[in-house]
Order: C-alpha cells, then structure tokens, then sequence
C-alpha cells in the first residue's frame, strides 16, 4: 500500500520546482520515481520514494516519471506519468491518485498514464537545448530517454538544431537539496525529536542480561508508534565490543554488566526526512577509568567541533576540529605517541578514528551534496544540516601502526560514538538532536 496522503506543502514542492528549472536553462529534465523491488519470490519491499523525485513531486507512487520542461511555454512545464486508476490492481495495493490527481492535487500541468512515456516524450523534449537525466540508475526509463535522444540527434542536422546534449540533473539538483528551506528544517526537527525521545527510553529501559534486539525493539516501536515509517536505516545496537564494528546491525547479542552500549539509531518520518543519532553509555550505569576518559574525550571533541558549525564554515573544519582533539586526548592517555600534527598528517590513528566525523543529513541520511569542489572545501550556509559524529573504536581488528604503542587490554572492547544532527543558521548553528542527552551524569545512573 503506497498511496499518500495530500502534500502537506503543495507550494513548496511548487516552490522547489521553479527552483529547478530556473537553474536547468533550456534544457528539460527527466526524474524517475522510484519502482517496487521484491524479495523471496514475489514479496514487495515497504515502497521507498525516490528523494530527487520525492523533492520536486511529493508524489508517493512508484514508476512514475516527472518532466521538467522549462523550454515550454507556461501550463506545460511540468508533466508526470503516473500509473493510472485501476481497480482491479487498487484492491490489491491501495488506491492511486491516477492522472487526475497528479493534476488536481501535485500540481502537474499536464499528466499522462506511464504506459505512454515512449509515445509523448518525443514531442515534449522537441526543442529542448539538452537533456538533464542520471543514466545508470534507473534502466527502464533510461532505455527510452535515449531512444528518443538517439533520434533526435539523427535529425539534428536536418532540422537545423543544436545537437542536445545529455546532462546529470545532479548538480543542480543535490545543490538546491543541500540547503534546507524552512518547511524542510521543520520536517527534520519532528524526525530528531522522535529519533531523540527513542534514544532517551533506551537508556532508561537498558539493564545487564537484555539482549540488543529488545533495545531494538524499544526504539523502533517508538517510532513506529509517533507515526515515523520506521527506522531511517539499519539501527545499530551494540553492546562492549560489538560497537567496534562501525555498521554492526545483527543486533542479537546480550549486554553484559560492565560494558558500554552503543546505539546508533533513528527514524524516518512521513515525508521522508530522517533522525541520525548516536549515543553511548554504560549498561549497569556506571562507567569503568577507562570508559569514562574515553567518554570524556568523545563528548569534548564532538562539543569542540560542533562550536565550529557556522555560516562560512566547513565540513572539513569540523572534522579536522573533532579529529585534532582525540588525537591530543589519546596522546594524553598513552593510547598513541608522538606529536599531534605528525599522527594527524601520517593517519596514524586510523586503527582508533577510522570514518570522518559527519555528513550531510536530509532526505537521505547521507545526503546529496558535494563536500568539496577540487581543491574548494563547500562552505557551510544556512539550512545546510549535518551529522557531527566523532568516536573511538579500541579493538584489535586494525594493526597498530609503526611507531605507536601496543593497546592495553583494559582499552580493549569499548566502542564510543557520539552524533548529533546539527542545522547551520544564519548567526550559527542548532543541534536539532539536543533533547538526547549526553552529559556524563546523564549517562550514569543510581
Ligand atoms: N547511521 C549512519 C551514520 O551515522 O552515518
Ligand atoms: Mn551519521
Ligand atoms: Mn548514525
């Protein structure tokens, strides 16, 4: 059952896709929906919308198809193919808005069944100075795209037009869904606020002997229940050392008194935007030396590099923020030797630190968007939204490098991580994420 309620911001999709074609020039674009993927023979996966799609349509049906044509005059520039009105297929899949409710209710100039893609696409990219669709992704509406490009190429030279080229939509497109309008920083400050209630009754419900799958099972009944889709991605919960493996989602082990737990978790809401949230502490409440100074130093790097978070900014500078202060704290506590800027520069605390500190956040968890241009780090601009999430991994997995010392085993099992969802604002920064703690005290219990 895919069928969505009515856009809850008609003229902000409309907003967005005046946006895209003012920056798309003469040429018109094709943006396919995302289609129905099966498992174990003909089981069809919850539907994910496309996020491009999704940005410009809030369309929630699979295998439609979104023209941009600002080549066209006014009344014909926006065209979906959707699937149509089909009872027999409804009472199986839920109802669909068919052709008449892509017009009446998403705004499209014009809308046709899918079925006949080939048959008017032809003439709607007639005249267009090029074609801005992503190959590779999406086969069955590629095949067409280039048939008809193919074409008109072939003409071209008869009809005295310039031959088109064929464009990524991307840059433009993951440009404009890098920077958060206001209606979209809303829609991320309901996902942290579930994704951060859900970390807050973990915690309080977290005791030796539970196994990760019922603090998995807390989680992603909260969001279920607060109306989320679900969790934005595999959530990740994971007791001593377990929180070594970065993406570690078997999720079935028990938590043992004296370890830390990490859960790395957060929801996926409504309209697609999503949670992203880390938080560690200890399972009988009270952390070890050794866990705490490592603890210490997570939250004081990850504080220190969110303070960088600002208009003109960038994700480079938090980074190297976070990265500088563990490479200090570690020098402190004998965990690596030598001096700062020679680790840093060697990556010699790669088998500790071993991802970068955050990414862009918004419809996708890690979302669209370049980091930098060459040489060029992206400046942070308001409504950016991104994770800022340093850890430490101690663990044998990754060899100690040349120069720095053997790990003692009292480091050894304990995996730290702390990630919050930070939205750049025009005097500085928000950490929408605020509301799961993280302060030492809060952490410890009894
Ligand atoms: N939960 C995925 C990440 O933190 O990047
Ligand atoms: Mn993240
Ligand atoms: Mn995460």
């Amino acid at each position: 059952m895919v069928h969505s309620s009515l856009p809850i911001d008609a003229q902000g999709y409309a907003d967005r896709r005046q946006r895209f074609m003012a920056h798309l020039g003469g040429a018109a674009a094709v943006i396919p929906a995302a289609t129905l993927v099966t498992h174990h023979a003909d089981c069809e996966w919850p539907f994910r919308q496309n996020s491009d799609f999704w940005y410009l349509t809030g369309f929630d049906e699979p295998d439609a198809v979104a023209l941009f044509l600002p080549h066209r005059p006014e009344g014909e520039r926006y065209v979906l193919f959707v699937n149509p009105r089909e009872p027999g297929a409804e009472v199986w899949t839920g109802r669909r808005w068919g052709t008449e409710g892509a017009v009446d209710q998403f705004g499209a100039d014009v809308a046709h069944p899918r079925s006949e893609l080939a048959q008017h696409l032809r003439g709607y990219l007639k005249d267009a100075e090029g074609i801005a669709f992503r190959t590779g992704h999406h086969p069955a509406v590629e095949s067409v795209v280039l048939e008809v490009w193919s074409e008109q190429l072939d003409r071209a030279s008869r009809r005295g037009a310039a031959a088109l080229g064929l464009v990524a939509p991307c840059p433009v497109l993951h440009e404009l869904r890098l920077r958060k309008d206001p209606a979209e920083l809303d829609r991320m400050r309901e996902a942290c606020r579930i994704s951060a209630q859900a970390h807050e009754l973990a915690r309080a419900a977290v005791k030796p002997g539970m196994n990760e799958r019922q603090v998995q099972a807390l989680i992603e009944f909260h969001f279920l229940d607060q109306g989320a889709r679900g969790p934005a991605y595999g959530s990740i919960v994971a007791g001593g050392d377990n929180a070594c493996v970065l993406h570690y989602i078997d999720n079935q082990d028990p938590l043992k008194d004296g370890d830390l737990l990490l859960i790395d978790a957060g929801c996926s809401i409504g309209d697609y935007y999503n949670g992203d949230i880390t938080r560690t502490f200890p399972v009988n409440g009270r952390f070890s030396g050794e866990q705490r100074a490592l603890y210490e130093l997570v939250l004081s790097a990850q504080e220190s590099a969110i303070a960088t978070v600002r208009p003109g900014g960038t994700a480079e500078e938090v980074h190297q923020t976070a990265l500088r202060a563990l490479v200090e704290g570690l020098l402190d506590l004998g965990l690596l030797a030598g001096d700062a800027d020679g680790i840093i520069e060697q990556g010699a605390y790669r088998h500790l630190y071993m991802h970068r500190t955050g990414h862009w956040l918004g419809l996708d968890v890690h979302d669209v968007g370049a980091y930098r241009l060459g040489e060029h780090h992206v400046e942070l601009d308001p409504g950016m939204v991104l994770t800022v999430e340093p850890g430490l991994y101690i663990s044998d997995r990754l060899p100690v490098p040349d120069g720095q010392p053997e790990i003692d085993d009292r480091w050894k099992g304990i995996g730290i991580r702390i990630e919050d969802d930070v939205a750049v604002l025009k005097d500085g920064y928000e950490v929408l994420t605020a509301t799961a703690l993280k302060d030492v005290a809060s952490m410890e219990r009894g």
